[in-house]
């Protein structure tokens, strides 16, 4: 198995990432085991999938959250229950990508072939269900009514959020309201429950924990936000999934959904490339034109910085500790991210 170091060392976390997660490496570490212990099962395709998906990487920013969150109020960080449920963080957020993967019909992410992509549909509905359930049967360990309840409400709004997007795709004239409904769900609450969770364990004060669940909900709406622009902007290969997916999916996010509301006459071109599929590097060149020229990447550019701004601000009722100025950093650098 590769140890967490090594996969740190050659990992493609933006520098100041890097930083912080040196600040909490002994628990990124044990996070790491214990997710390959999660990931374990008698039945041996269980396992084999459950290790490819760990094996397959990503960011690990919802137990990093969790575990600065927890530090950040006080806590002990490395103690068995934090490293416990930030790996369920970690494994309710992989089997949302793997149920989303086979939504989006997505063949790639982290630079490795889905599960749906290898292993069929079937494999990844059961595989995803598996991680769900085994995330909350671990979850349970903590005896925590209060925990469970934001675990549950968290998953129900996560799927919510991709059944309201279903009934949404292909449709131009998405209103910014239905827009953030929709990414809230799908990101903003995880990492809010990621923060809030940190803080329930270590017996933070009611006004801790609201601003730092608060802190989460602000930081996922910027991850977002950075997300639907790296859409746009990135290079697939530095992404690890393809990018331009989000307008093929049939998905308007806020930059185009800002154009449509500047220049509506867009929307023929954006229904021609939804309907046909046809969406060459001209086409793309034609969009991104038009996305710059409107200033509408810049203003979705300039929205997540204010939501960076908002969650830094959350942090303000803290104790000065080397945790909370890393949680204070982490809003630009998701912002600022590649990948
Ligand atoms: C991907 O999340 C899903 C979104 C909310 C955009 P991440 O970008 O954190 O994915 P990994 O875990 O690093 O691959
Ligand atoms: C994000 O959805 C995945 C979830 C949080 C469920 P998207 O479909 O928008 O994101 P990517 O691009 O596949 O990561
Ligand atoms: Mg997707
Ligand atoms: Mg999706």
């Amino acid at each position: 198995m590769q140890t967490f170091s090594a996969q740190f060392a050659e990992s493609r976390y933006p520098a100041g990432m890097a930083g912080i997660l040196r600040l909490i490496r002994g628990e990124m570490e044990l996070v790491e085991a214990e997710f390959a212990r999660q990931a374990n099962s008698n039945v041996q395709v269980i396992s084999y999938l459950g290790e490819y998906l760990r094996a397959s990487g990503g960011k690990r920013v919802r137990p990093a959250l969790l575990v600065l969150a927890n530090k950040a109020a006080g806590g002990e960080g490395s103690s068995e229950n934090v490293i416990r449920l930030a790996t369920v963080m970690e494994m309710i957020h992989t089997a949302t990508l793997v149920h989303d993967d086979i939504i989006d019909n997505a063949a790639t992410r982290r630079n490795t072939v889905t599960v749906n992509a290898k292993f069929g549909n079937q494999a990844a509905v059961l595989m995803g269900d598996w991680l769900y359930m085994s995330a909350f049967e671990t979850s349970l360990k903590e005896r925590s009514l209060e925990i469970l309840y934001i675990l549950t409400e968290l998953t129900r709004k996560m799927t919510e959020g991709e059944l309201i997007q279903l009934t949404m795709l292909g449709r131009t004239d998405i209103s910014e309201e239905d827009y953030f409904d929709i990414l809230r769900r799908k990101t903003a609450y995880l990492f809010s429950a990621c923060c809030e969770i940190g803080a329930i364990l270590a017996g933070a004060d009611p006004n801790e924990r609201e601003e730092l669940r608060n802190y989460g909900m602000n930081l996922g709406t910027a991850f977002q936000l950075a997300d639907d622009v790296l859409d746009f902007t990135a290079d697939k290969q530095v992404l690890g999934k393809a990018s331009g997916a989000d307008l093929l999916e049939g998905k308007l996010t806020l930059p185009l959904i800002l154009l449509v509301r500047k220049d509506p006459s867009v929307c023929a071109l954006l229904e021609q490339i939804m309907r046909t599929g046809e969406y060459d590097s001209g086409i793309r060149e034609q969009l991104l034109g038009k996305l710059e020229k409107s200033g509408t990447l810049e203003e979705t550019r300039s929205t997540a910085h204010r939501f960076a701004a908002k969650a830094v601000k959350n942090l303000e009722l803290l104790p000065e500790t080397r945790y909370g100025e890393a949680l204070g950093e982490v809003p630009s650098l998701m912002i600022n991210r590649k990948n």
